[in-house]
């Protein structure tokens, strides 16, 4: 990941296909070449190169008028499945809550949604690639945790002891508090250590790449289902108290967003406009003043 390149086959790989353009799909082919890929990344054939993560996905490089755009492009299932549509409602959550971190003025990836024959993609512009052979730099917070802490406990306690120990900027430190306390609120219940990247300044010295991955998580399918489960919001998060009303207001106008935007299957913005009233409760609850 990242501009490291580890490894002699990995190497020669990079160097043979840097003045390869066979890869290359221009945007008129996306509709047609998405499902193809998404069905041989579903069968465990390289396609691109691996992209790391816990759901499927494909990586692609596209043509638009000689600019190329490298995306990492995540999938749903085919739609007329249970699993299939909540996958395609979370995908599509998953570009509103990137949105609006990116309102927020912190920076996300950009993402867009393709529908291709029966599934609903995300493509993800990457952080970590630019133009033909570019390459940037990235480390996820995992790695670089385990490299000076080892604890691997949460984006606040995280944010905490790298500001402490001059690692990350107030700022970026701030930011990091924020994405957790709004992924609190939004149900995302997945936020570990490999959800959040980096980039070295120094040996010892961090900047936060963009926020990916912030979607209800909560809801996700399980053994073949769409799991119906009530949110239970988090409690007021003392550690960061200075970003509870902003993550909350940007977390009510997530579920308000999700239950208005008719890409979304009826039951699952039911679900949506349900949260949005358990959000909106904690508005009047009680406060830390800093
Ligand atoms: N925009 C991006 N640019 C570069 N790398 C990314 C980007 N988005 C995600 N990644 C990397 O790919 C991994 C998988 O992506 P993620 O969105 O977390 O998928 P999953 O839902 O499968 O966990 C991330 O852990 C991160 O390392
Ligand atoms: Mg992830």
């Amino acid at each position: 990941m990242g501009n490291l390149i580890i490894g002699q086959q990995s190497l020669d790989r990079y160097f043979s296909q840097s003045h390869e353009r066979s890869d290359l799909i221009t945007h008129d082919e996306l509709v047609t070449a998405y499902p193809t890929m998404a069905k041989n990344a579903m069968e465990g054939q390289p396609v691109g190169s691996s992209a790391g993560g816990e759901q499927p996905k494909f990586t692609v490089r596209v043509d638009r008028g000689g600019e190329i755009e490298n995306l990492l492009v995540k999938f749903s299932p085919p739609v007329h499945s249970v699993e299939g549509r909540r996958w395609a409602d979370l995908l599509i959550c998953e570009h509103i809550a990137l949105d609006i971190v990116g309102e927020v003025g912190i920076a996300a990836v950009k993402t867009s949604l393709v529908v291709a024959e029966d599934r609903v993609f995300l493509e993800v512009t990457r952080f970590d690639r630019v133009g033909r052979c570019g390459r940037l730099p990235m480390i996820s917070l995992r790695a670089i945790d385990n490299e000076f802490y080892g604890r691997q406990d949460n984006w606040v306690a995280a944010a905490d002891r790298m500001e402490a120990d001059g690692r990350l900027t107030s700022d970026d430190a701030r930011n990091l508090r924020w994405l957790w306390v709004f992924g609190d609120l939004i149900a995302n219940t997945d936020k570990h250590f490999g959800n959040v990247s980096l980039a070295s300044v120094s040996a010892d010295r961090f900047t936060l790449r963009p926020a990916y991955d912030m979607l209800p998580m909560l809801y996700r399918p399980m053994d073949g289902a769409a799991p119906e489960l009530t949110f239970k919001p988090p409690v007021f998060s003392t550690q960061a108290a200075n970003q509870w009303d902003s993550a909350l207001t940007a977390a009510a106008t997530f579920w308000e967003r999700a239950a208005a935007d008719n890409r979304i299957s009826e039951r699952f913005r039911q679900i949506c406009d349900d949260n949005l009233a358990i959000v909106r409760s904690l508005e009047k609850g009680p406060r830390l003043i800093p």
